[in-house]
């Protein structure tokens, strides 16, 4: 007897020399396979617009901003610094945006950085005419050189913003808060 007449009077050696057809279950699996496959691919973009915003207003982390060296602020005199960073969001990136300002004073090593937003109603604190404070234009409320609120309308301090030092230069952790509340809670940057 040949090998093929074998194989004529054996089905199974037959259907262990070719490949098996896919049963009706197997094609089922493959479908859903593809179809999960598809949903994902749709599903993706829609995840990253709602965790960018999360990412860049750092409210679970922080988004430390570089915005001068240590040597160029001169000791115990309140600066304006300007906060400018690139901003995400799900589809677009845009370079060198000004996200807003800030007052920073420097004793030695040692920076104090707070938002130049007034927590009133948004308006941009000055430096008092006596440089011993910050002075709102709008409803004149005053705050102290450390950010405490002294007079005016103002339901709370200025709004203080964690400062590091790394290889000499002066980094911001940027947030923005709700304006018109006591509390202190933070709005996507
Ligand atoms: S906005 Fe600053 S006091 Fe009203």
């Amino acid at each position: 007897m040949t090998a093929t007449e074998r194989n004529e009077t054996n089905p199974d050696r037959n259907a262990a020399a070719s490949p098996p057809e896919p049963g009706p279950r197997a094609l089922r699996r493959l479908v859903i396979f593809g179809g999960l496959c598809y949903a994902g691919a749709l599903a993706a973009p829609a995840a990253s617009f709602v965790l960018a915003p999360t990412k860049s207003a750092g409210s679970a982390g922080a988004r430390w901003i570089r915005v001068a060296r240590l040597v160029d602020l001169p000791e115990r005199v309140p600066r304006r610094l300007q906060i400018i960073a690139d901003r995400r969001d799900a589809f677009t990136l845009t370079r060198d945006e000004l996200l807003g300002s800030i007052w920073v004073l420097r004793s030695g090593d040692a920076v104090r950085a707070l938002s130049a937003v007034c927590p009133h109603l948004g308006c941009s604190i000055d430096l008092a005419a006596d440089h011993q404070g910050f002075a709102c234009p709008c409803h004149a409320s005053r705050f102290g050189l450390d950010g405490a609120a002294v007079a005016g309308p103002s339901p709370r301090d200025l709004d203080p913003l964690a400062t590091r030092l790394v290889d000499g230069w002066i980094e911001i952790d940027f947030r923005r808060y709700r304006q018109g509340i006591a509390e202190r809670r933070e709005v996507p940057t």
